[in-house]
């Protein structure tokens, strides 16, 4: 099957051979190439150029499509690099005790929060989490995501843990976008064990090797915060996934600054999420891990700040200072229940003062960035799978913030197939 979409009002993120991810005053730089033509075949991005040099295709001929794209954009699909998406149950009955005054850490100490979700997941068979989920990913994919990171973390036993880490493998395997599992081994303590330290000791002797071994991870993670893990329990995951060749993305500052930020770019994990607090020493020691193989990526995740009522990441200081500030959703069922990638690119614009194709690259280029998948998806390139989004009639980019409710994404193209937003 061969497409050819002409008379694109600009085509965002098109590079001939792309870099892997792009940070600092490059963002604002993210490439729109202005009436544009883009060829597509096989499900893949096969060229790009300006309308003068447009390839002809004659009216009918076989197994071809001309997409006129009058007055639209193409953009290469949201990179959703921090979910949540293996879940049991909303927690909307929670959010009702939240609006009447309890703190998402008082919901949590009385058993609710992430303790509530494990006991709801840990009672559902395998297939009805799968089928869940799945329903989960596809209606993402609907809303223009074309690659998606999934974290575990609702089971908070080792049988529980390995059923999402299961259900995440069926997914990879029926999934139309790429995926990447991350093991969220210390979300939580459970109330079995002491303390955070004995329960990191039984993720990282018990359960990291197993899974690994069963090819279930391509991650780990922990939350460390105040109460939940420490950064001794934190450097201690990051150390033994390490030495299985394994990276770390690590919740961090999301509640109070710890010095978390600092160990992680110690131990080179590949991205620190959260960030809803930052210092000045976080800052630099971002900066320091640009001289890395791979720089540790700031993940900002603005519908948890929303949801909660939190700072949101100082986003346009991270950008200023040079960093690849990376934008993700935090799909979840209690700080952040929505998957839209749309609103968070919207939410970057409006809360963080990025302008439009620096929260577009955050979103896509270095989303991809921050789930390696950067040879696959993250920019309209040659060789690239075609995932992008086409957008409504606009006059620029700055109307997907200023439209605040209203649909921007018109169609949704995964692998070269129309999926109708
Ligand atoms: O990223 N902060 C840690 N984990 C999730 C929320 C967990 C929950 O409340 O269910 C997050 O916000
Ligand atoms: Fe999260």
């Amino acid at each position: 099957m061969r497409a050819l979409f002409k008379d694109i009002k600009g085509l965002v993120g098109y590079y001939e051979k792309s870099p892997s991810f792009i940070a600092g005053d490059e963002m604002k730089q993210f490439p729109v190439m202005e009436n544009a033509w883009l060829e597509v075949v096989g499900g893949k991005i096969i060229a790009a150029g300006p309308m003068s040099t447009c390839p002809k295709i004659e009216a009918g001929a076989p197994k071809s499509t001309v997409v006129k794209c009058t007055g639209r954009y193409i953009i290469p699909s949201w990179c959703d690099s921090h979910s949540h998406l293996v879940y049991a149950n909303d927690r909307s009955g929670e959010f009702l005790d939240r609006l009447r005054g309890l703190s998402y850490e008082e919901i949590a100490a009385k058993g609710g929060g992430i303790l509530n979700s494990a006991r709801a997941l840990q009672k559902m068979p395998e297939d009805e989490l799968f089928d869940r989920t799945l329903d989960r990913l596809l209606a993402v994919v609907k809303l223009g995501v074309g690659a998606l990171e999934i974290k575990s973390g609702y089971g908070l036993t080792l049988k529980a843990e390995r059923k999402i880490l299961r259900v995440i493998k069926r997914l990879k395997a029926v999934s139309p976008i790429p995926l990447k599992a991350t093991f969220l081994g210390c979300h939580a303590v459970p109330s079995e064990f002491e303390n955070s330290s004995d329960y990191t000791t039984h993720v990282i002797e018990d359960m990291l090797p197993l899974f690994k071994s069963d090819g279930l991870l391509d991650y780990v993670d922990a939350f460390c915060e105040t109460g939940y893990f420490s950064i001794e329990d934190t450097e201690r995951l990051m150390v033994a996934a390490s030495a299985l060749g394994i990276k770390s993305k690590i919740h961090v500052n999301q509640f109070n600054i710890l010095g978390g930020v600092n160990a992680c770019v110690n131990k080179n994990a590949l991205s620190v999420d959260h960030l809803e607090v930052v210092s000045d020493d976080d800052i630099e020691a971002l900066k320091a891990s640009l001289k890395n193989d791979h720089p540790t990526f700031p993940v900002a995740l603005p519908l948890c700040s929303h949801f909660l009522g939190l700072p949101y990441t100082p986003g346009r200081k991270l950008i200023d200072a040079g960093l690849p500030l990376t934008l993700a959703t935090d799909q979840n069922p209690g700080t952040a229940p929505s998957g839209d990638m749309t609103e968070v690119v919207k939410l970057g614009s409006l809360k963080m003062g990025l302008e439009p194709l620096e929260a577009i690259a955050a979103a896509t280029i270095n989303g991809a960035a921050a789930m390696e998948l950067s040879s696959e998806v993250g920019t309209i390139s040659p060789g690239k799978r075609a995932n992008f989004i086409l957008t409504r009639e606009m006059k620029g980019l700055e109307e997907i913030p200023y439209r605040m409710n209203e649909k921007v994404v018109e169609k949704v193209y995964v692998n070269g197939e129309v999926w109708i937003a």
